[in-house]
């Protein structure tokens, strides 16, 4: 089944991908390096806040968070991605539940549970986001916050050079396919920007804002996209 290849890849993967990407502990990013949420806020105060991450990886968005006084809540499909976060807790003394579960399907998590619910760069492994959009809606509280980035679906057009800045995928695709470094191929869910936008309005999300960044690096075209939305009641 393609979500235990997901699951296979990122057990094998979460030690080299933390340490490629050493991520942040101090502000989070909502793209690799920039857009950070000191400069755009949109989480707010989360102080007492209940905040769930989906797709946690090492959880450092949530430690962030949990030192600013949130109860945080990390869900992430890969069990070496979770220990790494709870070693990155201890270390931080920071307490965090940790649950290993799929976004897709949060059967463990009771309705309008949390305040804000936050996701970087987890939601473009999902089989079928508007499923993932579905369950962030029923355990978001009324007016609770969901903030999320993705690779930008323009980004994905570049194929695998690019710096070349050619066009050599097709948008309108409707299915993702490649073999990852493991050597594990995945299948994804591709969406246009439309998919996105609608299968929000249409599972009850207000857009408040959403963000094409750009960086020193990414100058010609957006590599991520930015949601802010408001579970509308
Ligand atoms: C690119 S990493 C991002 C991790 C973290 N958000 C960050 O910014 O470093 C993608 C993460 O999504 C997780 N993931 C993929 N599909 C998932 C699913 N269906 N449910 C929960 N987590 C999933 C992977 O295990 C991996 O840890």
């Amino acid at each position: 089944m393609n979500k235990d290849n997901i699951r296979d890849h990122w057990n094998l993967t979460a030690l080299e991908y933390q340490k490629k990407r050493q991520i942040s502990y101090n502000d989070i990013e909502y793209a690799d390096g920039y857009a950070k949420e000191s400069e755009l806020n949109l989480l707010g105060d989360v102080k007492g806040k209940k905040v769930i991450e989906l797709g946690c990886g090492g959880a450092e968005n949530s430690i962030i968070l949990a030192k600013q006084g949130a109860k945080c809540t990390g869900v992430d499909l890969s069990i070496e991605q979770l220990k790494y976060a709870r070693n990155s807790a201890e270390k931080h003394g920071i307490d965090i539940e940790l649950i290993e579960g799929d976004f897709e399907n949060l059967f463990m998590l009771g309705n309008k549970r949390f305040d804000i619910a936050l996701s970087i760069f987890a939601l473009d492994w999902a089989q079928d986001l508007k499923v993932a959009f579905k369950e962030v809606y029923r355990i978001l509280r009324d007016k609770g916050i969901f903030v999320f980035s993705m690779q930008h679906p323009t980004w994905n057009l570049l194929g695998e050079n690019p710096s070349e800045l050619k066009i050599t995928e097709n948008y309108f695709k409707e299915i993702w396919e490649w073999e990852e470094s493991t050597g594990i191929p995945v299948k994804v869910h591709a969406s246009k920007i439309s998919d996105i936008i609608n299968q929000l309005i249409h599972t009850g999300f207000s857009i408040e804002r959403m963000l094409e960044p750009s960086s020193d690096i990414i100058k010609f075209v957006p590599s991520t996209i930015i949601f802010k939305v408001i579970r509308r009641s």
